[in-house]
């Protein structure tokens, strides 16, 4: 849906209200962009600029954010740009961002759960030049695909509902029906040897492992910013809501394969004790296995290799930056008291200014018994260490999004390259979005 306009790519785009059936023969009540449920998937091109005109066609405020972007404060989409029930929003700005999976979202304050359950949120493909050179998957559709990951809450007559209670704002909001790209147990016909995933957990609260069945091994490839140094073997993926990942996988055996979904329990049997690690910690144990894609090669092919070497990306140097700031999440009793240095988000309040271009370490800290996904805005930072050591693979590149287990220290190092704005500030807290709009969030401007 883009068209040119002096230079600029202009996607016209609405967001309105949908029905859609969860469980075939019952329609539930839905928000979409350009369609009854989520939305198409943007692609754009580094160094281009983009202009949206996006008409809000819902009867409630919405607000629509690029997560992963570096973009001018009054086009980031947070929380300040709220979109009225008729109005249009028209942010424009250049696409900064390297070639990776990027995602859009509802980021109304207080409302962002709901609004994202509903079916706010729409993949984004940056391509550039440096990942074309390399030769990877990258045929939309055919042989490069987004998988966006969901829960949902059905009930007694087959609707989805958003179970707000106690219980779910400390929790978060899970279901126990999976989802992928709208769709429970998706087939996807593969007529190539190999295949790009490219996963987006799009979760509101739920943590996932994901692996092949039979542990086959998958190439993982890029983070939430991009692609990694080089391609790791891995078994499994863990992604937090809001976190991305990719990965190459070989069907040049012409044998099916099937994508699993590791879902941790969702007991109070989570709270409590020390989270340890990555694989160890209470989020990522326990629980059951689900297949939620099968991937059915439809003939044999040739095996493809891929290349040894993808992105320079030199690791992060900490010696870089002038100081270090400290952010300690903390949950209080029933899902009061959710907080980032003590304080509650306030639309009045601007907790944090930071000057533009200062390399800078962020230390973040997990007072509270389970993890959280803390995500920064206009930034892909480097990850330096978890509790003092390297972080795996996944984590070596560029991320807007990491996981903080309970009583676990952070450290990543950034730098806010530009958009300078005294007065309108960008966004960071916990991606579980329950925690969200219960104020785990703060504000901070670049100056
Ligand atoms: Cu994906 Cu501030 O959000
Ligand atoms: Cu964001
Ligand atoms: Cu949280």
């Amino acid at each position: 849906r883009g068209l040119i306009e002096q230079g600029v790519r202009t996607f016209r785009l609405s967001v309105t209200a949908g029905e859609k059936e969860f469980v075939p023969g019952t329609a539930s009540q839905t928000i979409g962009i350009e369609a009854p449920y989520l939305g198409p998937t943007l692609d754009m091109r580094r160094g281009e600029r983009v202009r949206f005109h996006i008409d809000n066609q819902l009867s409630e405020d919405v607000t629509v954010h690029w997560h992963g972007f570096e973009l001018p404060a009054a086009a980031d989409g947070g929380p300040h740009q709220v979109i009225r029930p008729g109005k249009r929003w028209s942010p424009s700005y250049e696409v900064r961002q390297r070639a990776s999976l990027y995602w859009c979202h509802s980021h109304l304050h207080g409302r962002s759960g709901p609004q994202v359950y509903a079916g706010l949120a729409a993949p984004i493909y940056v391509r550039d030049d440096e990942e074309e050179r390399l030769g990877l998957p990258s045929e939309y559709g055919v042989d490069d695909i987004p998988l966006i990951v969901q829960d949902r809450v059905i009930d007694g007559s087959g609707r989805i509902i958003y179970p707000l209670n106690m219980r779910t704002r400390m929790m978060g909001v899970k279901g126990d029906a999976l989802y992928v790209n709208g769709t429970r147990n998706a087939l996807f016909e593969a007529r190539t040897g190999q295949v790009r995933l490219r996963i987006l957990n799009g979760s509101n609260a739920r943590f996932y492992t994901f692996s092949l069945e039979g542990n086959r091994s998958m190439q993982l490839v890029a983070s939430d910013g991009g692609l990694l140094a080089s391609a790791h073997s891995v078994r499994s993926v863990i992604l937090a809501p809001g976190e991305r990942a990719q990965v190459v996988i070989d069907l040049s055996d012409g044998r099916p394969l099937r994508l699993l979904a590791h879902r941790p329990g969702n007991t109070m049997g989570m709270m409590g004790g020390r989270g340890r690690g990555m694989m160890g910690s209470r989020e990522t144990r326990g629980g059951d296995v689900v297949p939620i894609l099968d991937i059915r090669p439809t003939g044999s092919f040739a095996a493809a290799q891929l290349p040894a070497d993808l992105v320079s990306l030199p690791p992060p140097d900490p010696s870089l930056a002038a100081l270090t700031r400290r952010f300690v999440l903390a949950m209080g009793m029933m899902g009061r008291g959710m907080s980032i240095n003590g304080a509650t988000m306030d639309m009045n309040v601007v907790n944090t200014r930071v000057p533009v271009g200062q390399w800078e370490i962020w230390e973040i800290v997990n007072a509270s018994m389970m993890a959280h996904p803390f995500h920064i805005h206009n930034v892909q930072f480097r990850v330096l260490d978890r509790d003092g050591k390297a972080p795996p693979p996944m984590e070596t590149g560029f991320k807007d999004t990491v996981i903080v287990h309970s009583r676990e220290q952070v450290r990543l190092l950034l730098r806010f390259e530009e958009h300078t704005d005294p007065d309108l500030p960008y966004m960071y807290h916990c991606h579980i979005l329950e925690h969200e709009d219960a104020g785990m969030m703060g504000q901070f401007v670049v100056i």
